[in-house]
């Protein structure tokens, strides 16, 4: 079932008419379905029925909308969170303590202390000194912070070189050379219980290939940890499964992931945390906007739509492709560029690309906007920050206001030395 579609000539989220939305709310408007949340959280946990003991984690930075973040919870999710905030909003949609795991490059002190505050389940070392530091932190509390090592495998994930995170030259982890002894000297430490190992090697990853590289390297690690004495109860195999951005895409499916990973870990014996983040949320949200001119150009017209960069950062920061479509398609076809109004070419969604037809007035969206799309919003060129919407079925809510550009100015001040 796909949850946006053509109804009587309209496209629906669910069983709302967009245009609807657009006259309500206004454009440029993020719409997500609950429907499609729910099946594509369901569709990943199915994939995983081969694999016995396992924790599954939303990368919350995919999507942390307060109303997407309490589907998922209500789906048994917990979350993978990389910061203060994001670990604040897993609490605040529902998600238990111990159900977050703490990754990020680069965690402060203070948010070492928070997440031991309240009660994480998991630590996501990325290197020794923060281990040591973490350990330091939870004696001063009379705690022990359960913690695994992420370990970079020097795995190529054959995806776009800025979500690329498993080559040794990445910022990410402690090389798979060294875990060994850097794990020995973790787990010697007072204040962790240094229980597994992590691996995360990039987003959008159109092939098993390097994933199940990058397993088997950790599956011997695991071998080698466990011959020199070590209890290894849990290993995290991050997100990064791909996900179709145009019709033709035909990334591996969860059900095939899922098997990989089963054939891989099945003598592992250990709890299998997962990450998850675009394969739940990409293709549950639609991008909004409207068509505001058509303006000719050197080859093919601009279509100069309402939503822009500062809307949906991917195109512009990945050169990633999002499908343009109208919501009153008339079955009429133009080549065209598709940009927003702020000032960068960089802000062109679609070059010289064969799309349906549209006029001034006419409301479209770009697809697979569910992941990566609102949370990268900013408000370059005093520009709004977008709103979100969820649907469910007949009804919808504005889970994000739009806050207004004059919200954001009057968070400003001139110093009264300034004359
Ligand atoms: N776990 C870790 C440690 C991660 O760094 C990430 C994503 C994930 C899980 C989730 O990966 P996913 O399942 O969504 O592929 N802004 C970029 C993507 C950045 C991904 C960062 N890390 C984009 O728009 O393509």
């Amino acid at each position: 079932m796909t949850y946006f579609e053509i109804r009587d000539g309209v496209m629906h989220a669910e069983d709302i008419p967009l245009p609807r939305i657009a006259e309500e709310i206004g454009t440029p408007v993020y719409v997500y379905s609950r429907g499609a949340l729910e099946a594509h959280a369901q569709a990943f946990r199915d994939g995983l029925k081969d694999v016995p003991k396992k924790h599954l984690a939303f990368a919350i930075k995919c999507n942390p909308n307060l109303g997407v973040l309490r589907v998922l919870a209500r789906q048994g999710y917990g979350a993978d969170v990389v910061s203060g905030g994001e670990l604040e909003r897993a609490l605040a949609a529902g998600m238990a303590a111990e159900d977050i795991v703490f990754s990020g490059v680069g965690k402060t002190r203070a948010e070492l202390a928070q997440g031991l505050d309240r009660g994480i389940g998991q630590f996501n070392i990325e290197h020794e000194p923060e281990g040591v530091a973490l350990s330091e932190i939870a004696l001063a509390k009379e705690m022990t912070a359960p913690a695994v090592l992420r370990v970079n495998p020097d795995v190529d994930a054959g995806t776009h070189a800025k979500i690329s995170t498993g080559k040794a030259e990445n910022k990410f982890g402690v090389g798979i050379d060294v875990a060994p002894e850097i794990f020995d000297r973790l787990s010697a430490l007072p204040g962790l219980n240094m229980r597994g190992i992590a691996v995360h090697i990039g987003s959008q990853l159109t092939s098993l290939e390097p994933l199940e590289a990058a397993f088997r390297r950790v599956g011997e690690l695991v071998t080698d940890l466990r011959a020199a004495g070590h209890s290894i109860t849990h290993v995290d195999l991050g997100g990064g499964l791909g996900v179709p951005y145009k019709d033709d895409d035909n990334p591996p499916s969860p059900a095939e992931y899922g098997a990989m990973v089963a054939r891989v870990t099945r003598d592992w014996d250990v709890t299998l945390m997962f990450e998850p983040g675009r394969v739940i949320a990409g293709n549950t949200g639609v991008l909004l906007t409207e068509v505001l001119w058509v303006k000719p150009g050197a080859s093919h017209p601009f279509v100069i739509v309402d939503a822009a960069m500062n809307d949906l950062a991917r195109p512009a920061l990945y050169d990633a492709y999002h499908d343009f479509v109208a919501v009153r398609p008339t079955g009429d076809k133009m080549t065209a560029s598709i940009v927003g109004p702020v000032c960068e070419t960089g802000d062109t969604f679609a070059r010289d690309r064969v799309t349906d037809a549209v006029q001034p007035g006419d409301l479209g969206v770009f697809r697979t906007a569910g992941a990566y799309g609102a949370t990268m919003a900013s408000t370059y060129n005093s520009r709004s920050l977008v709103p979100e919407v969820l649907v469910d079925g007949d009804r919808y809510v504005v889970v994000a206001d739009r806050i207004a550009a004059g919200t954001i100015m009057a968070a400003e001040r001139v110093p009264d030395w300034i004359d």
